[in-house]
């Protein structure tokens, strides 16, 4: 047998569509580090966008890949049940309020909004889906189809997911309403209620769809009361308010799930990225009331629950617990954002710092307030130069997203505030 050496550039053999931000070929990772081929270090403050929050190979995910790898590697779930599926679901729901009883797992995020939508449509017998503008849930046709972050994402797709109808989300930085930003969600909520008077009747609505915090369209917080003014406008119609947590959830914002910052409960959850510390599993979470009527046989897949991708969720949720990283992650995340607010009172290139807990972005603008793209990759660049790891984000990536794992210690927020500093006053 020949033995082919691969040392092919990745563009020779991966596509391009990809879009890889750095030339980099990852050789190991440990912690809140990442090591190249050729040796350099980098400190990651990606996360692998926001998948590690126990941080690379934490010990205790990797000793359980290898248990349940030498136990079994497969159980399909229409065959068997398995005991790590069962344990992280049990892991899971003891964390999530009472009518967040029951997972249906999935492999990847938008194939859990996937199961998301199928199971509101299926329960409610409703055909429409509200989304929200800037908000991304995925890349197959369905979750692309509720998906408006960047027009890049869904152009040349087209026909997509009939009966989605999107409201604007709370972006209130850029609020384009008159007054004042304390009333701004008011306004975000009333585009809202219009479209039940204008394009959709509410009864013909299967569900409401909701990023907790929104992600790649911009890190972007929504006000409380506009989250609670939804939640009460779905349960007035009947309408299941589906929350994506799939960045925002797994203790990245210093709570287990974001939407607890705002007093709300959604009727169904979506979760994947930070569940199994970079194993691919996600999941759909909800009532068995609502799971109890979903059919056997409608939705399926034959990889979700796999017993090695559970059995780091099992050990992922352990780690975080025992590990306090909630509490790590609020309290890191307080000095990072006062750290970058220092750096913003300095530099008016960075118009707005926001975020929960380590779900933190900094937004560059011009000098008359307009999206600087330019001025965010300057710095993203500045920065790898210092082997710093740090991604964009916002519909015109003018937003840098600053998602250390959730082990992060004060030393290396300092030394990243440092690095980032440094970054912007180049400018
Ligand atoms: C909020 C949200 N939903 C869904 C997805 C899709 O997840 P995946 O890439 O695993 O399909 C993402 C990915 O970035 C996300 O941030």
């Amino acid at each position: 047998m020949v033995q082919q050496e691969t040392r092919l550039a990745p563009d020779e053999i991966i596509p391009r569509v990809i879009g890889r931000y750095s030339p980099l070929v990852i050789d190991h990772a440990k912690g809140v580090y990442i090591w190249d081929t050729n040796g350099d270090r980098y400190l990651d403050f990606t996360s692998g966008i926001g998948v590690v929050n126990t941080g690379h190979c934490h010990p205790r995910v990797v000793q359980a890949i290898q248990e349940q790898a030498a136990k079994v590697i497969h159980a399909q779930q229409n065959i068997f049940a398995s005991e790590p599926a069962m344990r992280a679901a049990a892991e899971l729901t003891a964390t999530t309020p009472p009518n967040l009883n029951q997972v249906f797992f999935t492999n990847s995020g938008a194939e859990a909004v996937e199961g998301a939508l199928k199971l509101a449509k299926y329960v409610t017998g409703r055909p429409a889906v509200i989304a929200f503008r800037g908000a991304f849930h995925g890349r197959t046709h369905g979750a692309v189809s509720v998906t408006t972050s960047r027009v890049k994402v869904r152009a040349h797709y087209e026909p997509l997911l009939a009966s989605v109808y999107f409201a604007p989300y709370p972006y209130v930085y850029r609020s384009p309403y008159r007054g004042g930003p304390e009333d701004a969600d008011l306004h975000y909520f009333h585009e809202l209620e219009q479209l039940f008077d204008q394009v959709v009747a509410p009864e013909q609505v299967a569900a409401v769809l909701m990023e907790s915090v929104l992600g790649e369209g911009g890190y972007v917080v929504p006000p409380a009361r506009w989250v609670q003014n939804v939640r009460r406008l779905c349960s007035d119609h009947g309408i299941l308010l589906i929350m994506d947590e799939i960045q925002s959830g797994m203790g990245r914002t210093g709570t287990m799930w974001a939407f607890e910052h705002f007093g709300v409960v959604p009727d169904i959850m979506t979760t994947a990225k930070g569940i199994a510390s970079g194993m691919p599993v996600s999941a759909v979470v909800s009532d068995r009331a609502l799971m109890d009527r979903w059919a056997p046989g409608a939705h399926g897949t034959t990889y979700g629950g796999n017993p090695v991708g559970t059995a780091a969720a099992v050990a992922t949720f352990q780690v975080i617990r025992d590990e306090g990283l909630l509490a790590n992650a609020a309290r890191m995340g307080e000095r990072l954002m006062a750290g970058l607010r220092r750096i913003q009172a300095d530099h008016p290139v960075i118009g707005d710092v926001r975020g929960l807990g380590l779900m933190v972005g900094t937004e560059f603008v011009m000098a008359d307030g307009a999206p600087a793209p330019e001025a965010a990759e300057h710095v993203l660049r500045e920065c790898f130069e210092h082997k710093v790891l740090l991604l964009t984000c916002g519909t015109y990536e003018q937003t840098i997203r600053i998602i250390p794992p959730l082990i992060v210690t004060a030393e290396q927020i300092d030394e990243f505030l440092g690095i980032y500093r440094e970054a912007v006053a180049s400018l």
